[in-house]
């Protein structure tokens, strides 16, 4: 389990614009796997699942709550982007919240990330926007656009 969270915070720390103030800490991830229902997706460098010791690319990072799921965080490494693999990842999130029997699933997204066009094509919608969400980064503040997927 440690590995897996040091190569997500690899993944992590080069994916996100330290700018925007989107990126979590090691803390704040461990913090949430240890809440019922939070889950990590790993993808090697085929999107799937990476066989063990294999390198880890990206990752989505969810948390599925009485019929429906958050996804908290999506994130490719800046060297495997425009290959599909955060489309796979994103479509690995939908068919793993569907099975969980989730009913409908939620994100959060800093209002002009380009990673909208993904949300979209997935069939996410947006439903709302929160003001100043992204406080953290030099940058900021920046809103949030909520989306959402009835599933
Ligand atoms: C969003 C992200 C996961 C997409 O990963 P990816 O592997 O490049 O995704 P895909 O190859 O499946 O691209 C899907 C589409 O998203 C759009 N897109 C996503 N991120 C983009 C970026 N940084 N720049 C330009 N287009 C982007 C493109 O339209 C792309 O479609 P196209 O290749 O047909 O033009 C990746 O850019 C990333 O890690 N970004 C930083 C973290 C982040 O902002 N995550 C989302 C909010 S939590």
């Amino acid at each position: 389990m440690n590995d897996a969270i040091d190569q997500v915070m690899a993944v992590m720390d080069a994916a996100f614009e330290p700018a925007f103030g989107e990126a979590w800490n090691r803390k704040q991830v461990l913090d949430v796997l240890a809440l019922p229902g939070t889950y990590l997706l790993l993808a090697g460098t085929h999107g799937g699942e990476p066989a063990d010791g294999a390198e880890v690319v990206g990752f989505a990072l969810s948390r599925a709550v009485l019929g429906e799921e958050e996804l908290l965080l999506l994130a490719v490494h800046p060297k495997h982007r425009g290959r599909g693999l955060g489309t796979v990842l994103l479509e690995r999130f939908v068919a793993a919240a569907r099975a969980h029997g989730s009913a409908r699933l939620f994100l959060e997204m800093r209002d002009g990330n380009s990673a909208e066009t993904l949300y979209r094509r997935q069939g996410f919608t947006s439903i709302g926007l929160r003001r100043h969400y992204y406080r953290r980064g030099a940058a900021g503040p920046f809103d949030a656009i909520t989306f959402a997927l009835d599933c």
